[in-house]
């Protein structure tokens, strides 16, 4: 899928921010597009205050100059943008696959509208595909394994280029849950698995999200439930 698709979505996602948000900014190749067209329209002369939803993107805002706040400041945002690793057609989400679903879960859940930018290679009929990220507790991988496997997904515990457990920006270890196009039900496994000692967050955003961005070469269309 081209960056130019990414970028369109972007570039719809930076039209819908108005003088004075409170943004909430997301991670990943998708977003990280939002975040550099974003910073033109502040270098520009607008005036926005961002919370990041990683260490990679609040570094991005503050090389381009977004000025950004944290949410203990700033706990109500307007609109936050984010990219996405499938969306469905009730727009529930997997996210993560740049291990950054907690914070992005938090600031998604502390905006008013909620916005995933994405190309067309995220959208399918069926969750599951893409493994599902889900963050945890390191000495909970073994217990957690057996009972992922029992909701018939194998995981796999994410690492670095290096062979060492991948860590989340909260410190946390990320298993990679392959359940395969199976996932029918998003609410319901959602439920399930922030029930599970252990886990702290999965990558299942079910609810959120008001509207997808779905860019292609020339054009990024609206898609709503
Ligand atoms: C990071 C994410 C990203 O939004 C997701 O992985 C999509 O990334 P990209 O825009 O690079 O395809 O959830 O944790």
């Amino acid at each position: 899928m081209s960056d130019e698709a990414k970028q369109m979505a972007a570039r719809a996602a930076v039209e819908l921010v108005q003088e004075g948000m409170r943004l909430g900014i997301g991670t990943g190749s998708t977003a990280a597009h939002f975040i550099r067209l974003l910073a033109q329209r502040v270098n520009a002369g607008l005036s926005v205050t961002g919370v990041a939803t990683s260490e990679q993107s609040a570094e991005l805002c503050t090389r381009l100059g977004i000025p950004l706040t944290n949410l203990d400041e700033t706990p109500t945002l307007d609109l936050a943008v984010d990219g996405a690793d499938e969306f469905d057609g009730a727009l529930n989400l997997i996210k993560g696959g740049g291990g950054a679903l907690l914070r992005e879960k938090i600031v998604a859940g502390a905006a008013k509208r909620f916005v995933v930018i994405a190309d067309a290679s995220k959208q399918v009929a069926v969750l599951g595909a893409f493994p599902l990220p889900v963050e945890i507790i390191p000495m909970a991988r073994q217990p957690l394994s057996l009972r992922l496997a029992e909701l018939g997904a194998v995981a796999t515990l994410r690492q670095t280029a290096d062979g060492e457990p991948f860590r989340s920006d909260e410190n946390h270890w990320i298993l990679d849950c392959a359940f395969g196009p199976t996932i029918t039900d998003p609410p319901g496994l959602a439920r399930t698995l922030s029930t599970l000692p252990g886990v702290v967050e999965h990558g299942l955003f079910c609810g959120m999200t008001e509207r997808v961005l779905l860019g292609s070469d020339d054009q990024a269309i609206v898609i709503t439930v």
